[in-house]
């Protein structure tokens, strides 16, 4: 099955509101025609609704992501954001789990499974589930371990209807953010092993419609190391992501 590439930009916590909309105006002039392949960003919660104001008046393909959700509907949960706000704003695809979330925020794979949970039970938004393990796990033999606990622990309960519209981001920890990538081996045997795990959840069908990226100091570089392989459909790109040039050259350098 042929499945669309989609490099996907993480923000983090970067950017003014007017830098923010200056970026996708540029963007969008040079990607508005490109079919054959799906990009988005992934913004700061106060740009979300003046960059999806803009996307709907430049009717741009580009997908508009928030970096992260909390899985309640609304309440006493000071600093947090919905799903519904979110929606509001005209938000296509949520990243959960990003490794930052896990590991400086503590976010749980009990946790990462409400957020899943949220997004299934509205149906209106796609996840970009991500996962990932830390060099000692690495280091100690335990990357297919920790990839299939977060895998089991955060998609239980999540149906092959839903998973199927999920992107899931292979991001080891290590390579985020260090200039340290993956080499393309590492990144496709995890992905490779990621996928079988899918199939193993859910079936083969399934696992064949997930698309499964890579992340970790993706540059215009190395970007076609990684899009060379049949097994990894894209691609989550932080720093190199900052820039239009960057961007757009990792979206179309390969
Ligand atoms: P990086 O970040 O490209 O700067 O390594 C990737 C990510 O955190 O998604």
């Amino acid at each position: 099955m042929k499945r669309k590439p989609f490099i996907a930009a993480n923000w983090k916590m970067h950017k003014s509101i007017e830098e923010g909309i200056s970026f996708f105006n540029s963007f969008h002039e040079k990607v508005k025609n490109i079919s054959d392949r799906e990009t988005g960003l992934c913004v700061p919660y106060t740009m979300l609704y003046e960059i999806g104001k803009l996307k709907k008046h430049l009717n741009s393909p580009i997908a508009l992501g928030a970096e992260n959700m909390h899985f309640e509907e609304q309440g006493a949960f000071t600093g947090e954001i919905s799903h519904d706000m979110l929606l509001e704003c005209g938000v296509d695809y949520v990243i959960i789990g990003h490794s930052e979330r896990r590991h400086v925020f503590g976010e749980t794979d009990e946790v990462l499974n409400k957020k899943m949970h949220k997004l299934q039970s509205k149906n209106q938004m796609k996840a970009i589930f991500c996962i990932g393990e830390l060099l000692e796990e690495r280091e100690a033999g335990k990357t297919n371990e920790v990839l299939r606990r977060q895998m089991k622990q955060g998609l239980d309960g999540i149906t092959k209807e839903f998973a199927s519209t999920m992107v899931v981001a292979y991001e080891p920890v290590w390579a985020i953010g260090t200039g340290v990538s993956a080499t393309k081996d590492d990144a496709v045997n995890a992905i490779t092993f990621v996928r079988k795990e899918l199939n193993e959840l859910y079936d083969e069908e399934t696992a064949q419609k997930i698309r499964i990226q890579y992340g970790g100091s993706v540059k215009p570089n190395n970007i076609h190391e990684y899009m060379d392989s049949e097994e990894i459909d894209g691609a989550l790109v932080g720093g190199a992501a900052l820039k239009v040039d960057s961007f757009v050259q990792v979206l179309t350098k390969w």
